[in-house]
C-alpha cells in the first residue's frame, strides 16, 4: 500500500485544472447499457470507481475500451442483468445499475451496496421509486432482483429525511426513460452531475423536462441510440484545489471550472474573509490572500445547490487554522466526520456536538502520522498536512484514488511538498499495527 508524504508550511501558488467529475461519470457509464449502439465519453479523469465501473460493464456483456486522453468507448450490444457481489462490493456507486438494466433487460440482480464508514447509505427511495413505475422488487441472499416486466410511467415522490437521492434520482430517471408513458418525479435531486446525466440522456434520445429542478417529466420512447458525450467538471475536486490554497494562504487559480455550480462554497469562504475571484467566461477560479484577516463561520451541508457534504471535510480542515469557533453541521450523513479524531493528532481543536462540528481555530497544526478513512477525508487530511508544521504521513491512501486524479502531482505544481511512497519507506514507529 501506498503512502502520502506531506513536508507542510509552504504557501501553493500556480494555475491547475480540474479533470471529469466522478460523481457523473458512475451514473453515465451505467447509461451506456440503455442502448445497443456505441456512446463514446469524453474527459473521463483516470479513477479506480471508474474503473470499477467499467468492469461491471464488462461484466454485464459491454465492449469498454479506454481510447486514452480521458476518451471511453462502450458499446452494449448485448446486456445480461446481474451485477455480482464480487465487483458492487467495491463500491457503493454500483447501485446505479439497477435503473439501467430495469429499462433495457426489463429485469435486474443486483447485490445490496452495504454501509460504508459515511453512514448506512440504504437505497429504500430507489425501491420506492421503482415499485411507483410497476416493479416488483425482492431483496434475497444480500441480491435486490427487480421483476419490471409491468414497467410503466407514474407520479412519484423521491424525498426522503436527508432530503432528495443523487443516485436515487439517477436511478428512476433511467428506468423511466424506456418505460412506458408519462413519469413524473418530484422532489428530484438537482445536483450538476444529474443534470449532466440527463443531458447524456438527452443526447441519445431521451425526452426530459425540468433538467436542473426538482420536478422532472420523462416521456418514454422506444428505443435510445448512441452518441457522444463530454462529462462536466469535477466541482468537488474543484473545491478541494481551491481550499489547499486557501489552508496553506496561497494563491491558486482552479481552471476548466464552473464557478454557477460552486456558489455555496463560493459564499462560504467570502463569508470566512478569504479572497475568492470567479470568472465564468473564463472558467476559472481564484483564491489568495493571507489568513491572518479570515473568521469563523458556520457550515451546514445541505443537497445541491446548498454546501456540498463532498467538501465537508476539506472546509472543517481549513476552518481548524482560522480563528474563533466554527460550527459545521452535516445534514446529509451525520456521522461523516471521521477525519475529526486524525485532525486532532495534528493539534486541531474540535469537538462534537451530535452532528455538528465545533471547530476551535488553532494558528498551528502539526505534522502527524494520519489514517485515511475515506475519500473526502483522506482530501481533508492532506489539506491539513499541507498546512501543519514539519511532517505528515497519511496512510491508507487508496480511497483517495477512487476520486482524485493524481491530486498529489496537481498539488506539486503547485509547489507542494508531497509525494507518494511506498508504506515500507515509512518510519517503523508511524506505521499501522
Ligand atoms: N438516502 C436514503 N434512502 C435512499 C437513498 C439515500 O435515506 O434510498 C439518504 C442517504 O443515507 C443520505 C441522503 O439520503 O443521508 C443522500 O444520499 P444520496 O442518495 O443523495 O447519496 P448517493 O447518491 O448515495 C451521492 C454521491 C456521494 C455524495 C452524495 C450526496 C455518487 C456516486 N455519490 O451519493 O459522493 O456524498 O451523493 O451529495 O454520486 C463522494 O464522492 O465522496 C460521495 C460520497
Amino acid at each position: 500500500m501506498d503512502v502520502m508524504r506531506i513536508e507542510g508550511g509552504n504557501a501553493l501558488r500556480g494555475r491547475v485544472r480540474t479533470g471529469g467529475a466522478k460523481n457523473a461519470v458512475l451514473p453515465i457509464f451505467a447509461a451506456t447499457l440503455l442502448t445497443d449502439e456505441p456512446v463514446v465519453i469524453q474527459r473521463v479523469p483516470d479513477l479506480s470507481d471508474i474503473r470499477f465501473m467499467a468492469d461491471l460493464l464488462r461484466e454485464l456483456g459491454a465492449e469498454v475500451t479506454d481510447q486514452g486522453g480521458g476518451t471511453w468507448r462502450i458499446h452494449a450490444r448485448e446486456v445480461g442483468h446481474v451485477a455480482p457481489y464480487e465487483l458492487v462490493r467495491k463500491m457503493r456507486a454500483s447501485v446505479c445499475l439497477l435503473g439501467p438494466l430495469v429499462g433495457r433487460c426489463r429485469q435486474a440482480k443486483v447485490s445490496l451496496p452495504g454501509g460504508c464508514v459515511i453512514g448506512p447509505r440504504p437505497i429504500d427511495l430507489h425501491l420506492k421509486g421503482l415499485e411507483r413505475l410497476g416493479c416488483r422488487n425482492s431483496i434475497r441472499r444480500g441480491y435486490v432482483e427487480v421483476n419490471a416486466s409491468g414497467l410503466a410511467g407514474n407520479h412519484l415522490y423521491l424525498g426522503g429525511r436527508h432530503g432528495p437521492t443523487v443516485t436515487g434520482t439517477a436511478n428512476i430517471v433511467m428506468a423511466a426513460v424506456l418505460a412506458p408513458g408519462v413519469t413524473r418525479i418530484e422532489s428530484a435531486a438537482c445536483e450538476p452531475e444529474v443534470v449532466d446525466l440527463c443531458r447524456l440522456l438527452q443526447a441519445m434520445g431521451a425526452d426530459i423536462e425540468g433538467v436542473g429542478s426538482h420536478y422532472l417529466k420523462i416521456t418514454g420512447v422506444d428505443r435510445l441510440h448512441g452518441c457522444e458525450h463530454t462529462v462536466l467538471p469535477d466541482r468537488i475536486e474543484a473545491g478541494t484545489l481551491l481550499l489547499a490554497g486557501a489552508i496553506t494562504g496561497g494563491e491558486v487559480t482552479v481552471e476548466g471550472v464552473v464557478p454557477g455550480h460552486m456558489r455555496a462554497l463560493l459564499d462560504k469562504m467570502e463569508e470566512a474573509r478569504i479572497a475568492v475571484e470567479a470568472d465564468p467566461d473564463a472558467g476559472t477560479i481564484t483564491v489568495h490572500g493571507s489568513r491572518e484577516e479570515r473568521r469563523a463561520v458556520e457550515v451546514i451541508t445541505l443537497p445541491h445547490p446548498g454546501f456540498p457534504t463532498d467538501l465537508q471535510a476539506q472546509m472543517l480542515a481549513t476552518l481548524a487554522l482560522t480563528s474563533g469557533i466554527s460550527i459545521i453541521t452535516e445534514r446529509i450523513y451525520p456521522n461523516r466526520f471521521m477525519h475529526v479524531p486524525e485532525l486532532l493528532r495534528m493539534g486541531a481543536d474540535i469537538s462534537m456536538e451530535g452532528p455538528s462540528a465545533v471547530v476551535n481555530g488553532r494558528p498551528a497544526l502539526y505534522g502527524a502520522p494520519v489514517m485515511a478513512s475515506d475519500l473526502r477525508a483522506s482530501a481533508a487530511l492532506v489539506l491539513a498536512g499541507l498546512a501543519a508544521e514539519g511532517e505528515t504521513w497519511v496512510q491508507r491512501i487508496y480511497h483517495l484514488d477512487r476520486g482524485y486524479e493524481r491530486l498529489e502531482s496537481k498539488l506539486a505544481t503547485l509547489g507542494a511538498k508531497i509525494e507518494r511512497l511506498p508504506d515500507s519507506e515509512m518510519p517503523s514507529e508511524f506505521k499501522e499495527e
